[in-house]
């Protein structure tokens, strides 16, 4: 018999299972009273209450046998822990920076570098800043100002990198407030809140080439590193065929320095890190970590986390990991394309965003219809999944409320958590949303905090 060279059609999950968690069937009855007590707000539920847990892909992946392996060689020394040197190295081999600031997550990082660097008459330009990010920002009173290119905002437009930062928009922002009120610029990779979309390695260059003449130094959101990079790979002219961990080093090799949430694409349940190259910014970054995190060599982990972390970053760069993370999103996103439900398009790397505005047209931004979706999604199927639209942009730090740029609803895919079937079972639940999609009615809110309100506001039906 002669074998067939050519792939197969199916990309599967390049692993088997190892421990299983059980899943807890719940009826629709039980589902109707869970999220009436939770104020129709998702991140309020049980998790034990959820069937399909898509609210995050943030430390809700699946360790390797190879990481709790390593946790077992946690050293938990307070200072210069074996466990320290590892996880550096691990971060240095991919991010070459001289200073690396280990964190317990990615917004510790976020809290450090803008009490550092923020404060009342600054800008932060992004791509698109992420909710804690933004928060981190403006609770120095500095002014947080989403740059992504136009195409970013539109969802059905298939550019391959949605997102990109928008260079005529960045200069023009540098001539009007002035290069010194800008402590940093930011690129968020991938642009997690303009729907997973990668930037390019060119678009980095183009930044780059805006800060080098201003002098202003360029930090990477680096969450989603890796699957930026393959799609870098996939889309980016003369990068097909290259070794993954070599794009992301000459995508840190283009910025000053970095914030990481490891719950990310290192593939721990936590950890973080702030790095640079500047000895200034991190013998002061250094200072507040001592005061809220930890000393230096540990932050604010436990020696066993850093070895996880080490472990999942060596993982999160493997093609083959990487191909099926990329392939198993679009699976669902174009499921639901297919059954006509409007979602961002290219589909990104970490989620499926549906565009609930134009899914629920007949709910006004203000009255939530990505709310109102996400508590349909989960009363029809238990599914979580969360909103990125006015409820967590509209508050503006005026207090005045505005409708976001999107009404989004994000299901967000744990990276090795999930199989096939039980994301075919979340198509079937998105189909049964659609169908009911006329009958849903807008919220109010009932409950809202000064900040962050989409965590812990309380809403009530309308109609
Ligand atoms: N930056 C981006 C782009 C993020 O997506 C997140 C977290 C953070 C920073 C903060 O990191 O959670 O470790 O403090 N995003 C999660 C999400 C929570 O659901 O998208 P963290």
């Amino acid at each position: 018999m002669t074998v067939s060279p050519q792939p197969f059609r199916t990309v599967i999950e390049p692993f088997r299972i190892h421990a299983v968690e059980p899943l807890r069937m719940v009826t629709p009855g039980h589902r109707r009273r869970a999220i009436t007590d939770a104020g129709y707000n998702v991140f309020n539920l049980r998790a034990e209450d959820v069937l399909i847990d898509l609210l995050t892909d943030s430390g809700t992946g699946a360790m390797s046998r190879d990481q709790w392996a390593a946790i077992q060689h946690g050293d938990e020394s307070y200072a210069g822990s074996p466990s320290w040197y590892l996880f550096r190295d691990a971060v240095t081999e991919l991010f070459p920076f001289r200073h690396i600031i280990p964190t317990h997550q990615g917004r510790a990082a976020e809290k450090i570098l803008f009490s550092v660097l923020g404060g009342p008459g600054k800008f932060v330009p992004n791509n698109t800043h992420f909710d804690t990010t933004r928060a981190n920002v403006e609770s120095t009173r500095a002014e947080a100002v989403d740059l992504v290119i136009a195409e970013g905002r539109d969802p059905r437009h298939r550019h391959p990198f949605k997102g990109n930062l928008d260079v005529a928009a960045l200069e023009a922002l540098v001539k009007r407030v002035g290069a010194e009120n800008i402590p940093v610029v930011m690129v968020t990779v991938t642009n997690n809140s303009g729907g997973g979309q990668p930037v390019s390695l060119a678009n980095l260059r183009e930044v780059r080439q805006v800060c080098t003449r201003y002098g202003l130094p360029l930090f990477l959101d680096a969450c989603r590193f890796a699957e930026n990079a393959w799609f870098i790979r996939e889309r980016e002219e003369g990068q097909a065929g290259r070794d993954v961990a070599d794009i992301v080093r000459d995508m840190a090799s283009l910025a000053d320095g970095m914030t990481m949430s490891a719950k990310k694409d290192p593939l721990a349940n936590i950890g973080g890190w702030l790095a640079c190259n500047d000895d200034d910014l991190a013998e002061a970054c250094r200072s507040v970590l001592i005061l809220t995190e930890g000393f230096p060599t540990y932050g604010g982990l436990a020696g066993r986390d850093l070895e996880a972390i080490a472990q999942g970053l060596h993982e999160a760069v493997s093609h083959e990991y990487l191909r099926y993370r990329i392939r198993s999103t679009a699976y669902l996103g174009e499921a639901l394309d297919r059954l006509g439900i409007p979602v961002i398009l290219p589909i990104g790397g970490h989620a499926v965003y549906i565009d609930a505005g134009s899914f629920l047209p007949h709910i006004p931004p203000l009255e939530y219809p990505g709310q109102a979706l996400a508590v349909a999604l989960y009363e029809a199927g238990g599914v979580r999944s969360s909103e990125i639209g006015s409820v967590m942009f509209g508050r503006r730090p005026d207090g005045t409320e505005q409708p976001a740029s999107m009404e989004l609803v994000r299901l967000a895919i744990p990276r090795r958590t999930y199989t096939q079937s039980h994301i075919d079972y979340v198509i079937e639940v998105c189909e049964r949303a659609r169908a009911d999609a006329a009958q849903l009615r807008g919220l109010k809110i009932v409950y809202e905090p000064r900040q962050l309100r989409h965590f812990t506001a309380r809403f009530e039906p309308l109609g």
